[in-house]
């Protein structure tokens, strides 16, 4: 899963103030693994305080430790399954009575696996949906509950895809889910700004984890279907360089920005779109010849 390609050290290095999350809690849903917990670990040498939620409590308590032997920062491990909105309340009172408050929430837990979509039962349907826009929602929900009562001006941050506004065959629940949170991100974003609360999301591009890998590209598919061939810089993304960016929009320092969508994906769903785009596959000496074709036409 090495990025082999990369020539760039900005794009493993941190790139906000080292105080820029001082004072702030955060909860990240799936923070125990991949993205959650390149993100988390990022927030937390900022600053922040952290709570990191899924199913799997022996996996979260692993990663808090690891957190907290790096960066020397509070990390509160609490198993929530966020389908279940009584244990989003009980994760949310929980996380108030150790860190006093709330101040942002990354939506990141998913579920998801390639599948054509006539093979699949409709509880693996659901099985998706459920974690991704009902997850989302029930934890959107009860923080906005808990900041409106509260006067706190919070901020929602929910990683989504890029096929939540392109669609994708063979990930049709997960595309029918994250398009639903893309849809909530721009509600919430027009009706609890009023509250002073902020909702965005980024769609990253291909960002290789074992989670997602094992599910979306089993055995040799990794190499048969390389994703970084699909994308015009041709490698795929660094954790920190989502890590950056999701650092920066529940920060303070993104305040003005709210119901945005930030693409992290190397131009990847623009080069899957523009008509043109595969004749990057015609060598340069052909442009001679096609050259002159095109003006005798
Ligand atoms: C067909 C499947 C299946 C598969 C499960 N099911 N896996 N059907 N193909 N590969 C069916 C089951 O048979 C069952 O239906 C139903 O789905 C629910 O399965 P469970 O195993 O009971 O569900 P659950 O324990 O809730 O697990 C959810 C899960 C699992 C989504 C199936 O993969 C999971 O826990 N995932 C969490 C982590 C994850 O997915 N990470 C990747 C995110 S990547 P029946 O009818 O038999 O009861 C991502 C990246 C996007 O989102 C973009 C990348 C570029
Ligand atoms: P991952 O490591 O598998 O992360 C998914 C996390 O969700 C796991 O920690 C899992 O933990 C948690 N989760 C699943 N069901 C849950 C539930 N019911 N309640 C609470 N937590 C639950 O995969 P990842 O690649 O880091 O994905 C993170 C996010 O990035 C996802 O939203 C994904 O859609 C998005 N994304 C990833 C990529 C990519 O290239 N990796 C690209 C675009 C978008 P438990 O199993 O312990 O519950």
């Amino acid at each position: 899963m090495s990025n082999t390609s990369i020539n760039n050290t900005a794009a493993t290095t941190g790139m906000l103030k080292d105080d820029a999350l001082k004072g702030k809690t955060i909860i990240v849903t799936g923070g125990g693994t991949g993205l959650g917990k390149a993100m988390g670990t990022y927030f937390l040498k900022l600053g922040a305080n952290l709570v990191i939620t899924s199913r799997k409590l022996d996996v979260l308590e692993k990663t808090a430790g690891e957190m907290e032997a790096e960066t020397g920062g509070k990390v509160l491990a609490i198993a929530c399954d966020v389908r279940n909105y009584d244990d989003v309340q009980q994760m949310l009172q929980q996380s108030v009575k150790v860190f006093g408050r709330v101040d942002a929430l990354l939506n990141n837990a998913a579920g998801n696996f390639i599948s054509p979509t006539e093979r699949l039962s409709a509880n693996a349907f659901s099985a998706v949906i459920d974690i991704v826009l009902k997850g989302s929602a029930n934890c959107s929900l009860a923080l906005g509950k808990y900041w409106i009562a509260e006067k706190i001006p919070g901020s929602i941050l929910n990683i989504i895809t890029t096929y939540a506004f392109t669609g994708s065959a063979y990930v049709v629940p997960s595309a029918c889910a994250k398009g639903g949170v893309l849809a909530m991100t721009r509600s919430l974003a027009v009706e609890w700004g009023r509250h002073g609360i902020r909702t965005n999301a980024i769609a990253p591009g291909p960002f290789p984890t074992k989670g997602a890998w094992e599910r979306l590209l089993p055995g040799d598919m990794a190499q048969k279907f390389d994703f970084k061939n699909r994308v015009p810089l041709k490698r795929v993304g660094e954790h920190q360089e989502l890590a950056n960016l999701a650092a920066f929009l529940v920060s303070d320092f993104s305040g003005y920005i709210n119901g945005e969508v930030i693409t992290i994906d190397g131009g990847e769903w623009l080069q899957g779109a523009g008509q043109f785009n595969a004749f990057e596959m015609i060598p340069g000496e052909m442009w001679d010849s096609i050259e002159q074709a095109t003006r005798k036409a």
